[in-house]
């Protein structure tokens, strides 16, 4: 199918795919290689909820990426590694020697027992063996679920737990930003309580000799490199699973999303391409982790069924210098570079010689993702790393919605600085008010919705379709409900204003609040505690925690370091909060429910008016918390 070439184009396929949607994705899905054709292009019902894309339609996704492009482009690079260490030299990895890995880890897997539905869990660093992990378990219809390899060990049992893995495949450890982290040996404080792993492959990364359980543990040199390098691609169902990954809810324990084979492949390869209008040989550079969606749709599937070459970065953008993705988008002539605001914030404020010193010229289009980009740090994307003449696409989606939902096309969509802007053809977003009445007039603001399905949407949460229902289909009923709120401006472009509800975003990533709160209170000194989110110049938000200890702590700064450590352990670093104030009380209503209102209110510094205080429990606790405020 051809892709939007004009905003004409654009206009036009956006009214054909509301008109007659199968249709319009019936022609798209033409453009793939399927084992056999699917019957029915769409069967849905939003109050089950229940959605089938390509019903009957058989195929392996791997093949999509790998097999199809070896006579055109076998020679071609399909990944260009670039280590956390500059000084290590990057590596490229043709479509060939792809296709063969992945064939090798495969077979590997094959011989460990694993089959088609089982899970397995990759927790790996940002290495080119974590992008075969990923393709051999899709090459042999084994569900993925990839754990970012920040996550802690609890963490880790929750997700091997939840969704039952039989075989973890890791590290022995990692070097990030020069640190040093233990990843075998995280995993082996987890596997204790993951009583369905029976094996763990373990890559040799940083030559650091964890110890290994006889039965249980072997070297990915010793099982990989003897296994043979052809491995037929497994004949998988447009609705088997692909992957599950999860995802922070507003309460209780992480979502395992689950994605499905045959619409997640053909959205996002068609988002890929439009959104960023893609070119034949153009070097792509998305420099998320492959533990979030990003990495899943806009790393590995997106690019590699599109024939391209992209980069798997081992780094941050502050080690050893600010200038990292300056220098390594000279090295490697990037075309289109995709990241996230944080990232822009911090290196905005670095001295500007980073930029000026490498040659940016290669570069086509940027993109944005994760959190709305506010227009400060637009501008100074737009100036100095487009030098204003690459569009900014600014993409709005989720875990969830699997691919690019709101998002200008790239030379296509005028541009409005901090807009996500308009949908991509098959998305039919909805604005509601809070009573649920669809607003449908332009110059509105309200909760987003989507009133109709696209193909890579979740189709459930792992072993738990009742929860998925409640949070994603009953408050609208009829409609799926995505948390965020919005603003659609008087020409219909919409920018996307934040949660609306217990999620906060922080340097791109979700933490439900509730889970924050739980890990603070499993500090002994710990009675009660209320998470909130608070505007983070470099992170969007920060988290703000109000924590009501046993008795009034001595030494304020040592305690918060150790909350700060307990989180740590039990989430992961990223979900540390940077204020913690103590409090005596916490605002509740005589019910008993926390009024976040008020906390978030303090939390932002709008101290002068708290609003109606008077169906709380002890309203002097209020004032208690303004004077204490952090
Ligand atoms: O609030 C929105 C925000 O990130 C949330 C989804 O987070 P996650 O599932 O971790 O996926 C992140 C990568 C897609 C959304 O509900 N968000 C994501 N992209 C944008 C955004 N908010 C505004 N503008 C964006 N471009």
């Amino acid at each position: 199918m051809n892709l939007i070439q004009s905003n004409q184009d654009y206009l036009q396929q956006y009214k054909n795919s509301v008109e007659d949607p199968e249709k319009f994705w019936d022609e798209v899905a033409r453009d793939f290689v399927w084992k056999k054709k699917w019957n029915k292009v769409l069967e849905w019902d939003f109050a089950k909820p229940s959605v089938k894309w390509f019903v009957g339609g058989k195929l392996n996704i791997t093949e999509n990426c790998l097999d199809r492009h070896l006579k055109e482009r076998g020679d071609q690079r399909a990944i260009i590694w670039e280590p956390s260490d500059p000084k290590d030299a990057p590596k490229s990895i043709t479509y060939k020697e792809l296709h063969e890995q992945v064939c090798k880890v495969a077979n590997m897997l094959k011989n460990l027992g694993v089959k088609k539905g089982d899970r397995v869990c990759i927790y790996m660093p940002m290495i080119p063996e974590l992008a075969y992990a990923v393709l051999a378990c899709a090459r042999i219809g084994a569900v993925h679920s990839v754990v970012f390899a920040g996550f802690s060990s609890g963490s880790l049992v929750d997700r091997i737990t939840d969704s039952g893995c039989s075989a973890v495949l890791t590290t022995d450890g990692a070097s990030r930003g020069g640190k040093r982290i233990d990843l075998k040996k995280i995993v082996d404080d987890a596997l204790p309580k993951c009583p369905t792993v029976k094996s763990v492959v373990v890559f040799d990364c940083i030559h650091s000799k964890p110890p290994m359980q006889e039965g249980r543990d072997y070297w990915w040199h010793d099982v990989v490199n003897s296994a043979p390098s052809v491995c037929p691609a497994e004949e998988m169902d447009s609705e088997d699973l692909l992957f599950i990954l999860y995802t922070s809810g507003s309460t209780g324990k992480p979502k395992g999303m689950v994605h499905t084979c045959g619409g997640y492949m053909v959205y996002i390869n068609y988002t890929f391409r439009t959104a960023f209008q893609y070119k034949e040989g153009e070097v792509f550079w998305c420099t998320a982790d492959l533990g979030w969606i990003t990495g899943h749709s806009y790393i590995l599937y997106g690019p590699l069924s599109a024939g391209a070459t992209t980069v798997i970065f081992e780094g941050i953008p502050s080690w050893p210098d600010m200038g990292r993705f300056w220098q390594a988008i000279e090295r490697h002539k990037v075309n289109i570079f995709y990241t996230a605001p944080t990232a822009i914030r911090s290196l905005q404020l670095a001295p500007l010689s980073f930029v000026e010193k490498c040659d940016l010229s290669s570069l086509r289009v940027l993109g944005s993702v994760g959190e709305p980009i506010n227009e400060e740090a637009w501008h100074w994307y737009d100036e100095n790393i487009g030098k204003k003449n690459c569009p900014i696409i600014d993409t709005w989606w989720q875990t969830e919605t699997g691919g690019f939902m709101i998002t200008p096309i790239a030379d296509v969509t005028k541009l409005k600085p901090a807009h996500a802007t308009l949908p991509l053809p098959g998305v039919q977003p909805a604005v509601m008010d809070e009573n649920g009445k669809e607003l449908t007039d332009n110059g509105v603001e309200g909760r987003l919705t989507i009133k109709f399905p696209w193909p890579s949407m979740a189709r459930t949460i792992y072993g738990d379709h009742q929860r998925f229902r409640d949070t994603y289909f009953s408050t609208f009923p009829g409609k799926y409900f995505t948390g965020d709120g919005c603003k659609r401006d008087d020409e219909g472009y919409y920018r996307i204003t934040g949660r609306v509800d217990d999620i906060i975003i922080v340097s791109g990533h979700n933490m439900g609040t509730a889970e924050v709160e739980s890990a603070i209170d499993e500090h002994p000194s710990v009675v009660e505690t209320a998470v909130v989110g608070y505007p983070h110049d470099i992170k969007g938000q920060g988290i703000y925690a109000f924590v009501i200890c046993h008795q009034k702590p001595d030494n304020d700064e040592g305690l918060r370091g150790e909350i700060r450590e307990t989180v740590a352990k039990i989430i992961g670093p990223i979900a540390k909060p940077d204020k913690i104030q103590f409090v005596s009380g916490l605002p509740k209503t005589r019910s008993g429910k926390i009024m976040r209102r008020i906390l978030r209110k303090v939390a932002e510094g709008e101290l002068s008016n708290m609003g109606d205080t008077s169906t709380l429990t002890d309203p002097a606790v209020v004032e208690e918390i303004v004077k204490g405020k952090l």
